[in-house]
């Protein structure tokens, strides 16, 4: 068969059987069955790892977050530049990630390969009767991928698909190109605000430019280390992150005084990794974005001087601040401070310092707004106007208070010429798993069918038939 030949129905269970859509993200990884709203199966991208009775153990899934059980450290299968790193563990994450709440008991899943810890006798008897069946053997397998994926990444992972988990049809598409199906065009410049990475992906026609791409690691775990950094240097007293498996009991005190916490200790031999209380910290930094982190609006950077002669930064310290309550009970209003922690993502100059941060200073060109500029250098002048009229905004760092405001100033001033328009969800589930919901409608598509590649074809070509079908 030839490659540009369609599978037929038959050979991938045809339309009885839903695809699952699955999505990998550095912090979440997102799992569903196409023609579905959102993602059923919502998981940690980390994975946990200790050690009992002389054997290692991982954990999957929100279990991680659970029991600080000692030595328990954990990792992250995908690389800074959200590239998979360890194929091993991507694996078995992923695998997590539909067969805890999609697929079910079929014995390619972890509980049966000897994940998450469930004791043999506790297992379903059903499971333990088709010993040969792969947790994919039924479903057809749409895979999402950065624009930047190499060549050899998107090889791996059709012959994970196909050779350990069985899928009889795959497909593998851009999140860009996706997240732009999911907001109804075909064209469009979608920027993507995650947490290893900020991206630029001008899609047109359906189609991935390129050429256009640009990303930076400017994402949620940047924007991380900056109120880390702001914590650090916080007046009138630094701020540690005490998360709440350290605390057996608080009360609550006035603003900006020491907390009075009693907290729990752990001997050495019984405490988790010091990456177990970081990924727990991190869970307070994300609340925190979401509650109190604001961009400032523009037009003009923070560092800024408005037209009344009066400073953004004065402008910024007299709006009213925004409280925030910690895990120990320690409470605080943040003032222009929530600002500042965001600033650097338009204006590089505006970056905290923090010799410990695990994040180089940002240069210029790693901002959103030079990205986008690089990003739309890299395309046809003909498209760049109708790309500007269709900015579609995602992630859910884009979330941040304030975001969208912002960009439509820079866009503007850096444009001034053509129409800038953004689209930007207000729905928050539409926002963080837009990748998703477009998968969702694409692989639904009745026109789709012709894109799968087939296990036949799979077998004739090998994995490189990805790089020609999924263009
Ligand atoms: N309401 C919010 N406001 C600001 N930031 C948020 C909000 N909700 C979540 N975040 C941050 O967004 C990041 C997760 O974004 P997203 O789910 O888009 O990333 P991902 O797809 O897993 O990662 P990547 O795109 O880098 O592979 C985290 O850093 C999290 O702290
Ligand atoms: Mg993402």
């Amino acid at each position: 068969m030839n490659s540009s030949n369609p599978p037929q129905a038959a050979e991938y269970g045809g339309d009885e059987v839903s695809a699952i859509v699955l999505d990998p993200g550095y912090s979440t990884t997102r799992a569903g069955f196409a023609g579905e709203d959102a993602p059923k199966s919502l998981i940690p991208t980390y994975y946990g790892k200790y050690n009992a009775n002389g054997q290692e153990k991982l954990i999957f899934g929100d279990d991680v977050f659970v029991t600080p059980r000692p030595g328990l450290s954990v990792h992250n299968p995908i690389g800074k530049d959200g590239i998979v790193e360890d194929w091993d563990l991507a694996e078995k994450v992923w695998e997590y990630s539909f067969t805890s709440r999609l697929t079910g008991g079929k014995p390619g899943n972890p509980f049966q390969n000897g994940l998450n810890d469930i004791p043999h006798e506790e297992l379903p008897t059903e499971m333990e009767v088709e010993t040969h069946e792969k947790p994919l053997a039924d479903s057809p397998l749409l895979m999402t991928e950065s624009g930047w994926n190499p060549a050899k990444a998107r090889e791996k992972t059709i012959e994970v698909a196909m050779e350990n988990w069985g899928s009889p049809a795959y497909y593998q598409a851009r999140t860009g190109v996706l997240a732009a199906f999911a907001s109804g065009k075909a064209s469009a410049l979608v920027v993507d605000i995650g947490a290893s990475n900020i991206s630029i992906t001008p899609v047109h026609d359906g189609m991935i430019l390129k050429r256009g791409v640009q990303h930076s690691p400017l994402g949620g775990d940047y924007i991380s280390s900056q109120i880390r950094a702001l914590f650090k240097s916080n007046s009138p007293q630094p701020i540690t992150i005490t998360p709440h498996y350290l605390i057996s009991s608080k009360t609550a005190v006035e603003a900006g005084q020491p907390p009075q916490a009693k907290y729990k200790t752990f001997p050495p031999e019984k405490a988790p990794d010091a990456s177990y209380r970081s990924l727990l910290e991190d869970r307070t930094l994300s609340e925190f974005k979401e509650c109190v982190v604001q961009v400032w609006p523009g037009p003009n950077k923070l560092a800024a001087t408005g037209p009344t002669g009066v400073s953004n930064e004065e402008m910024a310290r007299t709006t009213p601040g925004r409280p925030f309550e910690f895990p120990d009970g320690y409470n605080q209003v943040f003032g222009a401070d929530r600002f500042r922690v965001v600033e650097s993502l338009f204006d590089a100059k505006a970056a905290l310092p923090d010799p410990d941060s695990p994040f180089p200073a940002p240069t210029q060109a790693q901002t959103v707004p030079e990205l986008i500029k690089a990003s739309l250098g890299g395309v046809d002048v003909d498209i760049r106007p109708h790309l500007l009229a269709n900015v579609v905004v995602t992630g859910a760092s884009s979330l941040l208070y304030g975001f969208t405001d912002r960009l439509n100033h820079e866009l503007m001033q850096l444009f001034p010429g053509p129409r800038v328009r953004i689209s930007a969800p207000g729905n928050t589930a539409e926002r963080r798993f837009a990748s998703w919901i477009g998968g969702s409608i694409l692989a639904s598509l009745g026109t789709f069918h012709q894109m799968w590649i087939s296990k036949k074809e799979y077998e004739e070509h090998g994995p490189n038939i990805v790089e020609k079908r999924c263009k």
